[in-house]
């Protein structure tokens, strides 16, 4: 793996003083330079401030397709990036599942980041009975068409984007996808956007694979040279986990 990103997605997990104290002992067992380098993290909005003060990289687990406005209860990628954020998650299997995110609201929601300065994770995958029925490829083709269409024909914005590949029946159910099927979907993911968008910037956009990475099974997928880094959710809670992780996707 040349650049292993390893980002952690908390979803809804942990107060206050129990994200205080995880980062005081990430802290402690990963070096400063390792945190800044590989490490991003989507906490819960709410904890901002506290990854600002700790100077680590941090993004918005979503955002509402309006920059400002009467929307009670949502998160603004403006607000975030004026917090600190580098980066906002679309697109995750979570928010199509429970909050009817389509490819068209996620495209909404890459341009807004674009126009915000937050660098996009965009997130695609198929479920499992898409998988059965051999419909994995054209999934993703539909996605990312859906998510990238209106920036092909100026795709130099989209460098430096992120696809993570979550495919969703390996989303917190301990079923991970093998060295092959992530190895498949990576380069039909590599291939698209080499054909889609100008020659300079595909190379620049990372493909993270995400489904119930554990440090048991990260060392074999960070072998595989179409894996860019790792979009973690139930590991990323615990410390062993996620230094275990890390230092998998280092050798
Ligand atoms: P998981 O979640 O690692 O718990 O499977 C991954 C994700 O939701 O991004």
């Amino acid at each position: 793996m040349k650049r292993p990103i390893v980002a952690s997605n908390w979803k809804l997990y942990k107060d206050f003083s129990e994200a205080q104290s995880f980062l005081k002992s990430l802290k402690s067992a990963v070096m400063a330079a390792e945190l800044e380098q590989h490490f991003l993290f989507f906490p819960p909005a709410i904890h901002f401030g506290l990854f600002q003060k700790e100077g680590l990289k941090f993004g918005l687990q979503n955002a509402h397709t309006e920059l400002e406005g009467a929307f009670t209860g949502e998160n603004s990628a403006a607000g975030a990036k004026s917090y600190g954020a580098t980066h906002l998650l679309i697109g995750h299997s979570e928010r199509r599942q429970y909050f009817q995110e389509t490819d068209a609201t996620c495209n909404k929601k890459l341009a807004l980041a674009l126009s915000v300065g937050l660098i996009p994770v965009l997130c695609i995958g198929e479920t499992l009975s898409e998988r059965e029925a051999g419909s994995t490829n054209s999934v993703l083709e539909r996605q990312l068409l859906g998510a990238l269409n209106t920036f092909i024909g100026d795709a130099k914005k989209l460098a430096g984007l992120i696809v993570a590949y979550e495919p969703v029946w390996a989303i917190g159910t301990g079923k991970v996808a093998t060295p092959e099927q992530v190895e498949s979907a990576h380069s039909l993911i590599r291939g698209w956007l080499l054909s889609k968008l100008s020659g300079s910037v595909a190379p620049t956009i990372s493909i993270l694979y995400g489904g119930s990475v554990k440090p048991e099974n990260a060392a074999e997928l960070s072998r595989l040279p179409s894996v860019d880094g790792f979009l973690i959710g139930s590991a990323s809670l615990k410390i062993d986990s996620i230094e275990g992780i890390f230092r998998a996707a280092l050798k």
